[in-house]
């Protein structure tokens, strides 16, 4: 009906982009160091918003800050929506979240230039703190976007230094300008590179994600007793480190036999009073537990219980807090079936492939047809400063995601 030129997105101005942006928090080692709602974060967001306004579009804040970059369609019908996240893990790379902003953001671009206008209008999403690493759980607006979270309880999420994620918000300037969520979505699209090695090994240009890994995050206090390390015998310690130790192992355990593909993992620790000549009192961790299939993460969460249980001697107490559990999901096969139609038209090579991290398309996808496409990354590393892909790859990804969000735009 719309007449369009055979149009592709501009790898050139994409990849500048990405460096440009990688600047924001850009660590000596190469990455970034962008999380959520630091200043870095308000600066990524500033520029993503002179880019968008730039780009013809409108955008607006939800209340967990979340942005929505909106070009208007022809006709008052819900919107198609194309997302991903700007923050960063500490040690984060360039690319983990930022590929699909930044190839939103490419699309409504080359549309503003080309004059192309679509049916529905198309809304580009940088979610706030999809991480989690300062604030947990990870993909923390998407999920109160999609009503699975409370606003209330994001609100009042804490960071380790106990500052509140909505007086962040405010410190770093955000004004909300938009309701959370409520509308009807047409369709949700995330481009977003793999994080895991199959797509180089193979040689394929994307991966169209079939399914995501169910996750359970937990909080772990452990109290033991705390004494001096020189005159306590061993046999009288309630020794809070040796129990994190224990658990510790017991959980590569726990993740080693549910392989492949299950994990867990602890990677935030810290230990009180944290002083050479005292017997631990007091230990903080983080557990991270993930696998496709729901009755083998439960299994495996059972044994964790068992092993806390178990470690509970003595003075010796585990407090855990549940703080996300991401049931593992199917992305919708009608969406599948029409990246494949696309991908083979374009003449890129695809795979079907399960996401081993977590997106904000999972909660899309409760709330909407939702796909997810992945790119390749070198190594499969990522959450690392030595993320890196190529600019033919990433051109590659995004071209196939603007051309998947034209056609689901003129959807009738
Ligand atoms: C998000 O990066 C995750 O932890 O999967
Ligand atoms: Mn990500
Ligand atoms: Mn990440």
């Amino acid at each position: 009906m719309h007449l369009r030129p055979n149009l592709g997105i501009d790898g050139d101005r994409l990849w500048s982009s990405l460096m440009e942006m990688a600047k924001i928090g850009g660590t000596p080692k190469g990455g970034c160091n962008r999380q959520a709602l630091t200043p870095e974060d308000g600066e990524a967001r500033a520029l993503f918003r002179r880019w968008c306004e730039a780009a013809g579009t409108t955008v607006r804040i939800d209340p967990l800050g979340s942005m929505f970059a909106r070009r208007e369609g022809l006709e008052d019908l819900p919107p198609v929506l194309i997302g991903s996240h700007l923050d960063t893990q500490p040690t984060g790379g360039k690319f983990d979240g930022v590929l699909g902003v930044m190839a939103g953001l490419e699309i409504l671009r080359r549309m503003e230039e080309a004059g192309i206008r679509t049916r529905r209008p198309i809304e580009v999403v940088n979610w706030t703190n999809e991480e989690g690493c300062r604030f947990a759980p990870a993909m923390l607006a998407s999920a109160a976007y999609a009503g699975v979270l409370p606003v209330e309880k994001a609100l009042d999420t804490r960071d380790i230094a106990g500052i509140r994620f909505g007086d962040a918000l405010e410190s770093i300037g955000i004004v909300p300008d938009r309701p959370l969520g409520g509308d009807k979505i047409a369709a949700y699209l995330e481009l977003h590179i793999e994080q895991g090695p199959i797509l180089e090994a193979e040689g394929k240009e994307v991966g169209l994600v079939t399914s995501g890994q169910g996750l359970f995050w937990y909080d772990a206090v452990i109290t033991g007793f705390e004494s001096h390390s020189g005159s306590t015998p061993m046999h009288m310690r309630d020794d809070a480190l040796v129990a994190a130790a224990q658990l510790i192992e017991a959980l590569r355990k726990i993740g080693t036999e549910a392989n492949p593909p299950g994990t867990a993992t602890v990677g935030q620790f810290e230990v009180f009073p944290n002083s050479r000549n005292v017997i631990p009192g007091e230990v903080r961790m983080t557990i991270d537990m993930r696998h496709p299939d729901p009755a083998v993460l439960r299994a495996m969460d059972q044994r964790f219980h068992e092993t806390v249980a178990a470690l509970q001697k003595g003075r010796i107490r585990i407090e855990l807090t549940q703080v996300a559990a991401t049931q593992p999901l199917s992305f919708d096969p009608g969406m599948l079936a029409m990246l494949r139609e696309e991908a083979d038209a374009m003449g890129i090579s695809h795979r079907n492939i399960i996401s081993g991290a977590g997106h904000d398309a999972f909660h899309m996808a409760k709330i909407a047809p939702a796909a997810l496409i992945f790119t390749p990354c070198a190594g499969g590393v990522s959450h690392n400063e030595a993320e890196s892909i190529e600019p033919h790859q990433a051109e590659a990804g995004a071209n196939l995601l603007m051309r998947a969000a034209l056609r689901l735009a003129d959807m009738p």
